[in-house]
């Protein structure tokens, strides 16, 4: 399904145009389709019908409270990396049961919170780390359920920043000496092994990576077995990629993906887990914003937009390429635009050179493919506030997350020479 597609010439999301909302929200706003949110999540759950697995939402793609109940009540977990995470999770309904705690560094005070949550499991990222978790443990008498992060020193052939599964990334532990780590696991207090976990990088398009990620697991989980450990899951992490060049790009899909799952891990007969993020709500959101001025320095059109680096920081980042069209077709003749944000850095640019009909000051703007790692990346950066949030849901839509008022902002520093 398409959630976001022109209409009699108009941008919809579902079946309410973005013009009304922005009229009735103001730009710029994120705009989620709670059709395709759920499509995407059956069309994963259908994939991995033949295991017995858990999807664990990656929480950090896109954390509103509103998204993560509309998974929730399709049955989904979540994978979290911090205790805001979980709270997050835990307040939309997730249980505890189904909660994984990734995370790279997880500190005393929340690993304590999580052990009190009675969660299905930590993904253990060191040595140190499995130590502090078994004093805890041992100090709340409780038992903590754990699987340790494998690096499988597979590069996951995406953008440097978001690869993770190289030894020299600091994610995991090395797969070379992960027996150890297991062996030491089983001599300490208030741990209890349950499997073996890896997440080897994010907006995977190519499936190789996968299958020799999968396939070091699976060596990895006979060698344990034949050492006498339990290894009854494998949460094999997120990644799965998508379309951002709707024109170009080819993602592979969950049946894709979960072929690759049966090939390499199908045979040991364990629970597995998944952490989809971005493949279920990256093509799911939109960013809708304004164009304010279009001007031209030397040979460069600008269309400067309301939306910025700070609302929206991928292209800055990662140099992320994102689909932009108007919000209305219109047959004006085609110009190659830079597309900025108002924020005082040459950074803060979305596009360049990018085709579109003339726009003209107030004509909508819409970045595609914007529900993952969108929101939950921005910043107030030069006193601007958060965008709100908006879920679509047919004819309807709701504001699921309001802008703050520049008060409320303010309000949170504390003017030198206050009363204490
Ligand atoms: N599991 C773990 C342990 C992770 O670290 C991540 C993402 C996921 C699951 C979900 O991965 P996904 O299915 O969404 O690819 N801000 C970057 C992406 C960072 C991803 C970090 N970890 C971006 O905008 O591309």
């Amino acid at each position: 399904m398409n959630a976001f597609a022109y209409r009699d010439g108009h941008y919809y999301a579902e079946d309410v145009a973005v013009r009304h909302i922005a009229d009735a929200v103001g730009t710029p706003f994120y705009c989620y389709s709670r059709a395709a949110i759920e499509d995407r999540y059956d069309a994963f759950a259908d994939a991995l019908k033949d295991f017995n697995a858990l999807i664990c939402y990656a929480v950090k793609a896109n954390s509103n409270q509103a998204l993560i109940t509309l998974l929730a009540a399709r049955g989904a977990g979540a994978d979290v990396v911090s205790e805001g995470e979980m709270r997050r999770a835990l307040a939309a309904g997730i249980p505890a049961s189904k909660i994984v705690y990734s995370g790279v560094a997880k500190t005393v005070r929340e690993i304590e919170f999580a052990l009190q949550q009675d969660i299905r499991q930590f993904n253990v990222e060191s040595e140190q780390e499995l130590e502090v978790i078994s004093a805890v443990a041992v100090r709340l008498g409780k038992t903590a359920h754990i699987a340790f992060r494998i690096n499988p020193d597979v590069d996951a052939g995406t953008h440097e920043k978001i690869s993770t599964g190289k030894s020299e990334n600091k994610f995991g532990i090395a797969i070379d000496i992960a027996k150890e780590a297991y062996d030491k696991a089983r001599t300490l207090p208030g741990i209890e092994v349950c499997g073996v976990d890896l997440h080897i990088g994010s907006q995977i398009m190519n499936l190789k990576p996968f299958a020799a990620a999968f396939s070091r697991i699976a060596e990895l989980t006979q060698q344990l077995r034949d050492a006498g450990h339990t290894i009854s899951t494998i949460d094999l992490g997120g990644g799965l990629g998508v379309n951002y060049d709707q024109q170009n790009d080819k993602a592979p899909n969950a049946d894709d993906y979960t072929r690759i799952v049966m090939e390499t891990v199908g045979h040991l007969d364990c629970d597995i887990i998944v952490e989809p993020g971005r493949s279920l709500v990256g093509n799911a959101g939109v960013l809708v914003s304004s164009v304010i001025y279009t001007k031209t320095n030397g040979s460069t059109k600008f269309l400067i937009i309301d939306a910025a680096m700070n609302d929206f920081l991928r292209p800055s980042m990662y140099n992320a390429y994102h689909t932009i069209v108007g919000g209305r077709q219109n047959n004006a003749p085609e110009e190659l635009y830079d597309i900025v944000g108002p924020v005082c850095e040459t950074g803060d640019t979305f596009a360049r050179k990018r085709k579109l009909p003339a726009q003209e000051a107030g004509d909508l703007i819409v970045i595609e493919g914007t529900g993952a790692y969108g929101s939950v990346m921005a910043s107030t950066y030069n006193t601007r506030p958060l965008i709100p949030e908006v879920l679509v849901d047919g004819d309807e839509f709701r504001v699921i997350r309001r802008r703050p008022d520049y008060d409320s902002m303010i309000a949170l520093d504390i003017p030198w020479g206050a009363a204490d």
